[in-house]
């Protein structure tokens, strides 16, 4: 049953379209450059699609969060966009003031503009539902400057932030072809996994991380967890390891007392389901690996050792379908790439359904030429968890409302 809008339900010629796609990329520390750039790649499908049928195009879009070292503008994306897509994309740095309104009404048919990183604005960053970000200073801005809105930010479906959420309380609006696509097809592989399934958690947003491990045993979507990265360190500071000063300095940014006891509470609901890292690398003017047991250490933990890779490896050949959201250490790090790559090939080389998601996740699996060899490669981390677990994604909601309210 039809519960969207796509872009085969809408004449968008000569007509202005506010496109939000999730393009939130991993940079080099040093440089700031993007490293990666699966995800813009994966929208231009839907960008050059729009240009081809002649709208005027405006796209807005985030990059990490205010006060991270990868909160940047969003020049460089609309340089790599221009690139894939084989025409100019405008950029102005502003969203709502007065350079881009002119930016906007200047558009021609065929022409296509970035604006700044939408989380620059207050508004973009609480959490509100559908209604209340309608009023938000955002949609009353540029939603009388359009015709339509269309969303592609499949990574970004779990937030309710008004970019994302707000516009469909007052445009007619439709799902991209990147969101019908990943929709589509994660709805095809997890409906039912083939067991047993293994979810392998890592990445740096381990806050999320926690609550996750406890709801996909609890739900029985995962039959056993493996963890990495922060989130594999915070579980470890939970079982009462202590890690070292540099290594606790990095989790107390998310690691509040309120988290840190859901993840003793996950490990006493689920034992042995719940597995964590048995060794750990460090930089110490190079890869240096120690045993859990051998901790604290003066340097931060980076990446998880070769003994954990190999235990993990075993646990991965055996399942029926393997799950990667986030990357086992800095994998960016030359020398320290060897527990994301050494899992990534266990879970290809396992035969059975291989599936990785989020910015990082993807950005490793380029970097390491496997992309092509897992069964589907997803732009979404957070997002494709909450999909996963059942769970309403909140864009998909509004889409739904807005669907429902044009069709009367
Ligand atoms: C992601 O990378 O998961 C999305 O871009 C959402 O980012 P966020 O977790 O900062 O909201």
């Amino acid at each position: 049953m039809k519960e969207i809008n796509t872009l085969d339900d809408f004449d968008f010629q000569d007509r202005t379209v506010l496109l939000r796609v999730d393009i939130n990329c991993p940079l080099d520390r040093e440089t700031l450059h993007i490293v990666n750039d699966a995800r813009i790649r994966r929208i231009s499908q839907t960008v050059s699609e729009l240009i081809s049928r002649r709208c005027k195009l405006v796209i807005l879009a985030h990059q990490s969060r205010r006060g991270k070292w990868d909160f940047i503008p969003l020049d460089q994306h609309a340089k790599r966009l221009s690139r894939h897509i084989g025409r100019e994309v405008a950029f102005v740095d502003d969203v709502i003031g007065e350079k881009a309104l002119a930016a906007i009404s200047g558009l021609q048919p065929g022409g296509v503009l970035m604006l700044d990183n939408v989380r620059n604005l207050d508004c973009e960053t609480e959490k509100r539902p559908m209604e209340e970000h309608a009023e938000s200073v955002l949609v009353k801005t540029l939603a009388p400057m359009a015709d339509y809105f269309v969303c592609d930010a499949f990574g970004a479906a779990h937030r309710s932030q008004c970019s994302l959420v707000g516009f469909q309380g007052v445009l007619p609006s439709a799902a991209g072809r990147l969101m019908a696509k990943e929709l589509f097809t994660l709805k095809g592989l997890f409906d039912e996994p083939k067991r047993p399934s293994v979810f392998i958690i890592g990445g740096a947003k381990f806050g999320d991380a926690i609550k996750m491990v406890d709801n996909v045993l609890r739900r029985g979507k995962a039959d056993t967890v493996l963890l990495t990265g922060l989130a594999g360190n915070a579980f470890l500071k939970a079982r009462g390891v202590h890690l070292g000063d540099e290594s606790e300095e990095i989790l107390s940014e998310e690691l509040t007392s309120e988290n840190l006891e859901a993840a003793r509470q996950a490990m006493r609901d689920h034992g042995p389901r719940i597995i964590l890292p048995v060794d750990v690398a460090v930089d110490d003017g190079g890869r240096r690996e120690l045993a859990v047991g051998d901790l604290p250490c003066e340097q931060p933990v980076i990446d998880i050792g070769s003994r954990s890779v190999e235990k993990y490896a075993r646990v991965i050949h055996g399942a029926g379908t393997s799950f990667m959201s986030g990357p086992a250490g800095w994998y960016e790090k030359e020398g320290f790439e060897s527990g994301t790559r050494g899992l990534m090939l266990a879970m290809i080389e396992g035969g059975g359904r291989s599936v990785v998601g989020g910015g990082h996740t993807v950005g490793a699996a380029d970097g390491f030429d496997l992309s092509d060899r897992f069964s589907y490669v997803s732009t979404a981390g957070g997002a494709l968890e909450t999909f996963l677990l059942g769970k309403p994604l909140p864009v998909v909601e509004a889409l739904k409302h807005a669907y429902q309210r044009d069709k009367k």
